[in-house]
């Protein structure tokens, strides 16, 4: 019993999709009991089937721009890696996309926040929209046009970046952004419609120049989950910015907000 209530507890929102399913995996390895949460819109339990049976894991099935309600004391960690997030997903779904980038991101907050856990959002590379900058910094504040057809992942994800800073602002919760660029690998559905799974159409702009930005899912998720835990556990940040790529010269960036 001892050993349970020091053992970290994760929720992750998305965890039945492509890479929410990979970071249960990776948690599971670090000695995490991992709460997953999905609705399922985009995600498939075939993606976490191998975990049946684990006594670490459990999968709730639910829509998270809808109140979440877990009755666990202890959460450490919130991963809100919920939303469609392949161009085919978000065109066909606009709306539960605008939706869980700012409802569902407003739950996942609240939830952190009431169990005092750290908060951690999947954000995306879209957030720089058509960018004018390359390759682009944190510090580019983007591109996007928010009435056309990709306005609806572009903006909920930048909402999402917006409240979640709000809530580290006003509330003084832990909180980290990571916007990541195209990532593939195991999992990744045939019709993803981004990088490797259709190498004949590339949803992403030419100008983004993003099929150069693409990073393994594997290492993506390896290199987030130790960088989440490095930041935390020994105050790393004192400038605010963490550039992953210049640490690693690969494309994907992590920045916390303590
Ligand atoms: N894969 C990439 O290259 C990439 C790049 C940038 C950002 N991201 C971000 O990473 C996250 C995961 O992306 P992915 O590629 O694994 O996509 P995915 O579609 O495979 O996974 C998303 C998961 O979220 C679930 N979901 C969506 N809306 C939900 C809701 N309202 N309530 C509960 N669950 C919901 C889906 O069912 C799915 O399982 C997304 O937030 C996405 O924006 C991914």
């Amino acid at each position: 019993m001892a050993a349970k209530n020091s053992q970290p507890v994760s929720v992750v929102t998305g965890g039945a999709g492509f890479l929410g399913s990979h970071l249960v995996d990776r948690l599971l390895d670090a000695g995490h009991r991992v709460i997953a949460i999905d609705n399922l819109i985009t995600g498939n339990t075939a993606n976490i089937g191998h975990l049946a049976g684990n006594e670490n894991f459990r999968f709730i099935k639910h829509n998270v721009s809808n109140f979440i309600f877990l009755p666990e004391e202890k959460i450490d960690y919130v991963f809100h890696f919920a939303s469609p997030a392949s161009p085919i997903d978000y065109l066909e779904l606009p709306i539960p996309t605008l939706k869980v980038g700012a409802l569902g991101t407003h739950n996942a907050l609240g939830l952190a926040k009431d169990k005092n856990a750290s908060f951690i959002l999947a954000s995306t590379s879209e957030a720089y929209g058509d960018p004018l900058e390359h390759p682009q910094k944190e510090d580019y504040w983007g591109n996007v046009n928010p009435i056309g057809p990709r306005g609806v992942y572009d903006e909920a994800k930048r909402f999402a970046e917006a409240i979640t800073m709000a809530y580290h602002r006003y509330h003084r919760l832990d909180t980290k952004i990571v916007r990541i660029f195209n990532t593939y690998g195991p999992r990744m559905r045939l019709r993803d419609g981004r990088v490797n799974s259709s190498p004949k159409k590339s949803f992403a702009s030419p100008k983004q120049n993003r099929r150069s930005n693409t990073n393994h899912c594997r290492w993506m998720i390896r290199r987030y989950v130790n960088r989440i835990f490095h930041v935390r556990n020994r105050s790393l940040i004192g400038s605010r910015v963490l550039d992953l790529r210049r640490e690693s010269k690969k494309r994907s960036n992590i920045f916390g907000t303590r």
